[in-house]
């Protein structure tokens, strides 16, 4: 059995070793066409993309090459250098892409706000022996350039887009097209990734809101409606739903606020959708707290009204926040996991509901059988009453 166990793992550290010798890696690679060589590579971590070197610390003088295999003819390649940080704006980029006539084009342009439209520009550096090749749908960016003497550590950021009419257009805005940027010692060839933080504040966002307008605004809802019927209950189920609801709508504040910062950050992209519907949110849930100050009392017979209001409201409010919280997710698109992590909480609250639907009703027929005129049959407590003493 040992040996059994110990052979079949040396079978698949063998297996491993091929497989990671046969997957793509800078070092690997011997095969540029006009026969170059390059003192050192990297592999970046996104985009299937490579680049190699020869950094000349005398004259400050960096060749590259800029690889990309599986390129389409409709698709442009970039690689730049970026002096004031690790974003897209203010890079100093390459950009290469198949001409009209099978041929390539190579150029230079500054990606500068408002929005980079990839137009031919001067370099702040001095680039020459710019070229690009397209072999087996693989494009490889060629360029010489003059950096400022003792910058040997970059700011590179590399891209991928889509053409059109012959001309570039703007790359997609996955995660991927946004992480593709790093700082790169020339001298070592170590490079540190961006702290995306803006990927961390989306998720922060994500977070706050999937547990409070997501998660714990149904689960008031759910002790509100079908708590009230216990006798025993009462009055322990509106103050649950209160504390539910109001620690819910605090922490709901706080995703929001992070929400409407992020929109406000990203000039360029907007998801109207989200947006709506997160603002819609906030306004129904802070009417919904104003207006428990302005409950009328039990008895009064404006009360029937104040209920229809708070119940409309209410239900709004949640299916809303579900609805947001997909919404969300599809614009994140984190790990799957997540998005059936979430389902999974909904589908469990949409049980319980149904659960708890059916011994409700149980509960109000029996009651109204053994006492028709005492105990109204309306659970929604719309009379405000539902068979059993209503406080809300
Ligand atoms: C037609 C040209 C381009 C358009 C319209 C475009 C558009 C955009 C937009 C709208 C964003 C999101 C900004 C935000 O979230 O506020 C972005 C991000 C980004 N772009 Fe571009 N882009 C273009 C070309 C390029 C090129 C050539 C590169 C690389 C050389 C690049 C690299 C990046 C990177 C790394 C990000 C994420 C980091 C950041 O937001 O600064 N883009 N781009
Ligand atoms: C930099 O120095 C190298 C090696 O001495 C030389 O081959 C190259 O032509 C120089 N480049 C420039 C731009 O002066
Ligand atoms: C396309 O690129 C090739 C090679 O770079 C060049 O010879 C040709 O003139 C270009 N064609 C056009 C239409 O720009």
């Amino acid at each position: 059995m040992e040996m059994k166990l110990h052979s079949c793992f040396s079978v698949l550290i063998v297996l491993s070793l091929c497989l990671s010798v046969s997957a793509q890696s800078c070092r690997s690679y011997n095969g540029f066409a006009n026969t170059q060589v390059f003192a050192a590579c990297v592999d970046h971590p996104v985009l299937n993309s490579f680049l190699h070197w020869t950094y000349i610390e005398s004259n400050n003088t960096l060749r590259i090459a800029f690889r990309r295999p599986s390129t389409t003819t409709n698709q442009w390649v970039a690689w730049g250098i970026n002096p004031q940080g690790l974003a897209m704006f203010g890079t100093q980029a390459l950009v290469a892409h198949q001409n009209s006539t099978g041929g390539t084009h190579a150029y230079t342009s500054s990606l500068n706000p408002p929005g980079p439209t990839l137009q031919q520009s001067d370099l702040r550096y001095g680039v020459s022996e710019l070229s690009a090749i397209y072999v087996n749908s693989e494009m490889t960016l060629f360029a010489t350039i003059t950096l400022p003497a003792g910058m040997t550590t970059i700011n590179q950021v590399w891209q991928e887009g889509p053409m059109a009419g012959g001309a570039p257009i703007a790359h997609a805005l996955t995660n991927d097209n946004r992480a593709s940027r790093n700082t790169l010692d020339l001298l070592t060839g170590s490079s540190t990734a961006a702290v995306d933080s803006v990927l961390k504040r989306r998720n922060t966002h994500g977070v706050l809101n999937a547990v409070s307008w997501g998660t714990l605004m149904p689960m008031g809802a759910i002790f509100a409606r079908y708590l009230k019927v216990f006798k025993g209950a009462d009055p322990a189920w509106f103050y649950l739903h209160v504390a539910c609801q109001s620690s819910a709508y605090a922490v709901g504040v706080a995703g929001w606020a992070t929400g409407i910062k992020l929109g406000s950050d990203s000039v360029a992209v907007q998801y109207n959708t989200h947006r709506n519907i997160g603002i819609t949110l906030f306004v129904f849930g802070t009417l919904q707290v104003f207006a428990l100050l302005l409950r009328p009392n039990k008895d009064h017979k404006y009360r029937i009204y104040w209920n229809i209001y708070h119940h409309s409201i209410g239900y709004s409010v949640i299916a809303l926040s579900i609805a947001n919280v997909f919404e969300g997710l599809s614009i994140l698109s984190p790990d799957d996991k997540w998005k059936r992590a979430y389902t999974g909480i909904i589908i469990f609250l949409g049980a319980v509901a149904v659960v708890l639907e059916v011994i409700t009703w149980a509960i109000v027929i029996k009651r109204k059988r053994s006492n028709s005129d005492k105990f109204p049959h309306n659970i929604n407590g719309v009379n405000g009453t539902n068979g059993h003493a209503n406080r809300v």
